[in-house]
């Protein structure tokens, strides 16, 4: 990963392949370090802004030659957008863009100012850790299995340089960086499991990648192989695991963070099908390569796991993932067919899709039944439904405890991975009443991100619980400040912050 250091200097004293600068919209006589880097340039960048070539949009980047004026070689300057709508969130967009162009120019080492920390008026630590976030993750690439690399720069971008006039402020944007570099390293960490194919990611395979994770970070690590998901009595896990040749995993990995409080607790169950052709009721085939990322809920709990561990809060973190293949084949279960979970529910299993469900339904129970955990959060690219209601730009949040839904949207807000609440109101309950069975696993068109997550809350015990459904969330077809193509890694840093608030709490 890109390397990011703090130095105490003078950005037009820098010796450095680049140097980044940034620039509001609407100002026409730059201030500050854009102001010493102009008057070093005999105005350049005014002129620029003049001729209206630099106007900076948020996302804009312009890149000039110092032609000796400067002891580095280019100056990138920055868009920050309009002053008013400048936030955390844009300080994460302009550096990830900025790292981009740095890229993009064969800088190896280059320096920054810290976007936002002078005039824009953030906390230097918050700044610093924004910057990390949209550097490392703006600059993420999967492109392990091609031999002609993405964007194919003949040198990657190794080191940036965050330089600051005021050695007061070093500490903090030290710390900053630090946070920023751990939490990015959680959102890389999902990102690289949902882009990697599932003929390579097979349940046991997503185990062997946790465990070694989890030796690493110093995390606790086990897992559960089928013959102990029967004797536990995982009916309805093992029911979509039985059509694929590749068995399934019960991942877990724990982190203790308050040993003496074993009820300062909380379980990140993610869901993670490694490919989700549909079973028996099977998907059509135009874009069903997309199920290889079927287990971003579980990727997300990983990465989380490895920064929580980085981190240190004072709380006991439960990671969980069902890793499970949903494939049709001779042996695989069938639409009608009744199966009983882990705490004596029965099951009519209506469509073998809604699969995801039904792993986690067994998950939940094993967080709360074995391992006593008193808050649940699951995470699931669960239902069509929720791509209908909040598009691409927001992941749904449900919940029967209002307070940990509201950790979460708390926590949401901190991190700008954007969430929404759906109620779950009794009414859409008897969508789920089977002829056959005491539930049955789809409740029809009507609400049906809703109806997924009520079944699912038959299945959480006396713990609190909220539900993340990131089937709009978890792939992006486009670059778009720190989020690239592929996989998106959410909501690997808002799980790490909800970790955090409650820690806090607690
Ligand atoms: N993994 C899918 C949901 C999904 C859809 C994720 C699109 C990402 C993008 C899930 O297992 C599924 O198939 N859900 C069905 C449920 C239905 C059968 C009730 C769906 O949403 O169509
Ligand atoms: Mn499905
Ligand atoms: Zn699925």
């Amino acid at each position: 990963m890109l390397k990011i250091t703090v130095q105490i200097g003078d950005i037009t004293q820098a010796a450095f392949d680049a140097v980044v600068v940034n620039l509001f919209e609407g100002v026409s006589a730059p201030s500050g370090a854009t102001g010493a880097v102009d008057r070093a340039l005999e105005g350049a960048i005014s002129a620029l802004i003049a001729d209206g070539e630099a106007r900076g949009r948020e996302g804009e980047a312009t890149v000039l030659h110092t032609l000796g004026a400067l002891p580095a070689k280019r100056v990138v300057v920055a868009g920050l957008g309009k002053r008013e709508r400048f936030g955390i969130d844009t300080v994460r967009t302009v550096s990830a863009v900025a790292a981009r162009t740095l890229r993009r120019l064969n800088a190896k080492r280059a320096a920054s100012i810290v976007h936002g920390a002078g005039i824009g008026g953030l906390d230097a630590a918050a700044a610093a850790q924004a910057l990390a976030e949209g550097a490392a993750l703006g600059l993420y690439t999967f492109d392990r299995h091609k031999a002609r690399k993405a964007d194919e720069p003949t040198q990657e971008l190794e080191e940036l340089v965050l330089l600051e006039q005021d050695p007061a402020r070093a500490a903090a944007l030290q710390a900053g960086v630090e946070r920023g570099l751990a939490l990015a390293e959680a959102v890389i960490t999902a990102r690289d499991l949902v882009n990697e194919p599932a003929n390579i990611l097979s349940p046991i395979a997503l185990a062997t990648a946790a465990e070694q994770v989890a030796e690493e970070a110093g995390l606790a690590y086990s897992v559960l192989e089928p013959w102990q998901m029967k004797e536990l009595g995982m009916g309805s896990l093992l029911g979509v695991a039985q059509g694929s040749s590749n068995e399934p995993r019960l991942i877990v990995m724990e982190y203790f963070g308050d040993p003496e409080h074993p009820d300062n607790n909380v379980a990140l169950v993610g869901k993670g099908i490694t490919f989700d052709s549909g079973g028996i009721s099977i998907k059509p085939s135009a874009g069903m390569w997309e199920m290889k990322g079927d287990m971003a809920g579980g990727a997300s709990v990983v990465g989380a796991m490895k920064a929580i561990a980085a981190l240190g809060p004072r709380i006991n973190v439960l990671g969980l993932v069902p890793a499970v293949e949903n494939m049709p084949s001779g042996t695989a279960q069938r639409p009608g067919d009744v199966v009983k979970a882990m705490n004596g529910k029965t099951i009519e299993v209506d469509n073998t899709d809604a699969e995801g469900r039904l792993i986690l339904a067994d998950a939940m129970c094993y967080a709360v039944g074995e391992k006593h955990a008193k808050r649940v959060v699951d995470i699931a690219t669960l239902t069509g439904a929720i791509v209908v209601a909040l598009g691409h730009v927001a992941t749904g949040v449900m919940g029967t405890s209002q307070r940990l839904v509201d950790e979460l949207l708390g926590a949401s807000r901190d991190t700008g991975e954007k969430m929404w609440q759906l109620p779950l109101f009794d009414e859409y309950k008897r969508q789920l009443r089977s002829d056959y069975a005491d539930i049955k696993n789809v409740g029809g068109r009507p609400a049906g991100s809703i109806t997924a997550a009520l079944f699912l809350s038959e299945f959480t015990g006396p713990a609190e619980w909220a539900h993340l459904d990131i089937a709009g969330t978890f792939m992006s077809d486009r670059v778009h400040g720190h989020v690239v193509k592929g996989a998106t890694g959410v909501p690997a840093r808002t799980l790490v912050r909800l970790v955090e608030r409650l820690a806090a709490d607690g």
